[in-house]
């Protein structure tokens, strides 16, 4: 859908295939929302999902399948060792990256730990773009830490820079003279960078940064979970790449990276993961791990029928008019948003709408918890579920104070092919309701907070009766709807 333009001059993301199986959701009266939400601790994550009406909270292992993935689930081979399934899939990703080996792992995360149990060293350094939660987790459980290297327009929430997701090659370099090669367990690059809200990466940035690794003999990691919209905005946003096949894209990719890794939660839109190189020390290495941690090297945690539906996934990813569905859904509530004065990451990346919740809520102290409580308002108001990503997502410091993240976004992921242009609308139609009635929301306190990961399971309550007011307003301003 890259080519397309409306007599009225509109710009309307038009989807480019049909709905042929559905479920019903449910749009609770405000007073119930206000209800799950304080029995879920104000943590969206806690939610029971008959609750909600839009789920936007991820698009991991929740995008729409085709019928083809379906169909491909019935034929998958169960045995434990040296199943069919396995020599289908390898293929496919042999054939889309060019790569000699693939290792299964069960999600993402599960290639991490891999990877990081082989590369990092106590008191290593990761360089990475920008950190996503699990990466961290495991490479500080393995004794390393991570340093960000990205440009310093990815952390201005509103952007012209193209692809904010950029390594900054000043960085790089300063941080190999300072740190030593032999310290750096490992440069890694994030496609559609999650955490600054889906922002790419240039090609020209990757053939960069490779280029440095290979000379410093440095690894260097590809995080290919969100590789489709990154691929998105390479072929729109880079006139090198215009005219170039989508699969001679991903070759290039992959040929700059020592591993490639990816969430096929997110790529490949089933549930699994998976790691790829072409070096056969590091093959060896990762390949005594899988049977150990995952599951035999021919299914590696997952079961055969979603291995199936991902192989047919990937190959159905190489199509613009199935990777643009994300982008331009994304882009559309990012333009409605905007108009209606609310701040929004820019440019609209992939993934999801990020909005800014500092500025949403310039009163909530960040030691309160922005991101977290406009989620939780967001949710009263709609009934949608979005993430916070910001402070609560972080880890405390050491000495137990809190470490204040860079930015207070609350995503609103879209799963692939799964919401309507009218959802949209609806989406943005309470969030602006809300941002007139911003002043009304406050902060968020822990009442229950994990050491590790404490978003996830986290519990909170509101400090003061805001939610409360919050819903009295909405009766006021809507009367009897929902
Ligand atoms: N890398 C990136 C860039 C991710 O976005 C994720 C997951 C992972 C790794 C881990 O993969 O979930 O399969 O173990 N992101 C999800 C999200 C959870 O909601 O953005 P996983």
């Amino acid at each position: 859908m890259d080519n397309l333009k409306f007599f009225s001059g509109e710009s309307v993301p038009l989807e480019m295939h049909k709905v042929r199986m559905v479920q019903k959701i449910n749009l609770l009266p405000v007073e119930e929302r206000l209800k799950c939400i304080s029995e879920a601790g104000h943590n969206t994550f806690l939610l029971k999902n008959l609750d909600i009406f839009l789920d936007m909270l991820t698009d991991s292992g929740v995008n729409a399948m085709s019928e083809n993935q379906y169909a491909a689930m019935l034929q998958a081979d169960d045995s434990y060792a040296g199943s069919e399934t396995y020599y289908r899939l390898e293929k496919v990703l042999q054939d889309i990256f060019g790569m000699k080996y693939f290792l299964p792992a069960h999600q993402g995360r599960a290639c991490e730990h891999i990877i990081s149990r082989m590369l990092v060293k106590p008191g290593s350094v990761a360089l990475m773009n920008y950190h996503f939660t699990t990466t961290k987790a495991h490479i500080s459980m393995m004794g390393g830490s991570i340093e960000e290297i990205v440009i310093d327009e990815a952390r201005n929430v509103e952007s012209k820079e193209l692809f904010k997701g950029d390594i900054d090659i000043g960085k790089l370099n300063e941080a190999i003279k300072r740190l030593g090669k032999d310290n750096i367990s490992f440069v890694r690059i994030e496609a559609g960078t999650n955490l600054i809200g889906g922002q790419p990466v240039s090609m020209s940035n990757m053939r960069e940064v490779s280029k440095i690794c290979r000379k410093e003999g440095i690894k260097l990691v590809y995080d290919a979970s969100l590789l489709t919209d990154n691929l998105y905005f390479i072929k729109m946003r880079d006139p090198e790449f215009k005219s170039v096949d989508l699969k001679k894209v991903v070759r290039e990719i992959a040929s700059l990276m020592d591993i490639v890794y990816f969430s096929a939660r997110k790529l490949g839109a089933a549930r699994g993961g998976g790691i790829l190189t072409s070096d056969d020390n590091l093959f060896l290495k990762m390949r005594e791990m899988i049977p150990l941690y995952e599951g035999f090297l021919t299914y590696g945690g997952m079961s055969v029928r979603e291995m199936e539906a991902m192989a047919v996934g990937l190959q159905e990813s190489i199509d613009m008019d199935v990777i643009s569905q994300t982008p331009i859904f994304v882009e559309a509530l990012c333009n409605e948003l905007h108009a209606k004065n609310v701040k929004v990451v820019t440019p609209p990346g992939g993934l999801g709408c990020h909005i800014d919740a500092n500025q949403f809520c310039p009163h909530i102290p960040q030691s309160q918890y922005p991101a977290g409580a406009l989620a939780s308002a967001i949710f009263i108001a709609s009934g949608i579920r979005g993430m916070e990503r910001g402070t609560l997502s972080e880890q405390r410091n050491e000495d137990g104070s809190e470490r204040l993240a860079e930015m207070e976004l609350v995503r609103l992921a879209f799963p692939k092919r799964v919401f309507t242009l009218s959802q949209v609308k609806y989406a943005a139609d309470r969030i602006a309701w809300l941002h007139k009635n911003r002043d009304l929301i406050g902060g968020l306190e822990f009442i229950e907070e994990p050491k590790v990961l404490r978003f996830f399971f986290g519990r909170l309550k509101p400090i003061g009766d805001w939610p409360q007011k919050l819903v009295q307003q909405f009766r006021k301003d809507f009367g009897d709807s929902l």
